[in-house]
């Protein structure tokens, strides 16, 4: 069986007025992939999560999704799906098998366990009782193990970072198929991002790629050159609205291509990459 396609994005365009901000991006996503989608700020990346995610209509090209629940294809493959041609019940179920960490974080108002509790019992129909244990697990993975004060805490009153490390174990508890972060480290101290680098590479690594088996995929869009180090994941840079590379690190770490080197001399501005708490 050849590995399961999980996302395509086929010349696809996304433009805001004049600003053409997605010009043709191909890119193939795998089950049991690891992704980050790198580039300056403002080239799309975020964008170009919101479009996969269905948050946005493509004004060209096609987004193509894994239905994880439709009988498989003659390859023993899930189909693909056409987002365009997806109704909300339809766009659902796909993301039923989704969990997404937001740049913004995107926590409702209420405390701590309401934003753990809300998708657990709306999606997989858990009681309270059954969620306490799923949250307090997630919450210990980001980094609040010990501290029991958390749960209760209103989002209000949580600073950037741990905010953000809440949207990380709200995403987790899902325990989903796919998982999407958007800059989840940002904001984070060294310690805590090192934290988070090592809880995407278990989260990762939990159910790991076999014949037959459909993998974790994670897709990351990040700034933060330390995970690439780390987690040494596959890369893609947008640039100018398209891929400019798609490789292993490795690679990407030992261009000379004059795109890719200003990534790495920090010459690379990063804009709106401070998170908000909330
Ligand atoms: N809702 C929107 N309406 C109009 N323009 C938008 C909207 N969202 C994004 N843009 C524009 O699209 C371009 C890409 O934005 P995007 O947020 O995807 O960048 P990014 O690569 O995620 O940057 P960063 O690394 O700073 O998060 C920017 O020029 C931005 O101003
Ligand atoms: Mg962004």
């Amino acid at each position: 069986m050849p590995r399961p396609i999980e996302i395509q994005t086929q010349r696809l365009e996304k433009n805001f007025g004049p600003n053409r901000v997605l010009r043709g991006v191909d890119l193939t996503i795998a089950s049991g992939d690891l992704v980050a989608v790198v580039g300056g700020s403002g080239c799309g990346k975020t964008v170009l999560l919101e479009t996969i995610l269905g948050h946005y209509a493509p004004d060209g090209g096609r987004v193509l999704l894994a239905d994880h629940d439709a009988p498989p294809g003659p390859d023993g493959c899930p189909p693909l799906a056409d987002l365009a041609g997806l109704d909300d019940e339809g766009l659902d179920r796909i993301r039923l098998h989704w969990a997404v960490v937001f740049q913004r974080n995107a926590l409702f108002t209420g405390s701590v366990f309401e934003n753990l509790a809300l998708w657990l019992r709306e999606t997989k129909g858990l009681t309270d009782d059954q969620i306490r244990p799923i949250a307090r697990r997630a919450l210990d993975a980001v980094g609040f193990a010990g501290d029991d004060t958390i749960l209760a805490k209103d989002r209000d009153d949580l600073s950037g970072g741990m905010a953000k490390r809440v949207a990380i174990a709200r995403a987790l508890a899902m325990d989903p198929l796919l998982m999407f972060y958007d800059e989840p480290t940002t904001g984070l101290d060294p310690a805590h991002a090192a934290q988070i680098h090592n809880l995407i590479r278990t989260t990762h690594d939990r159910r790991p790629a076999a014949p037959g088996v459909v993998a974790p995929t994670t897709v990351i869009v990040t700034h933060d050159k330390d995970l690439l180090r780390r987690l040494r994941p596959r890369v893609v840079m947008l640039h100018e609205g398209t891929v400019s590379f798609d490789g292993p690190y490795g690679q990407f770490a030992a261009s000379e291509s004059p795109i890719i080197r200003p990534y790495f001399d920090d010459a690379m501005p990063i804009l709106h990459g401070r998170p908000t708490p909330g």
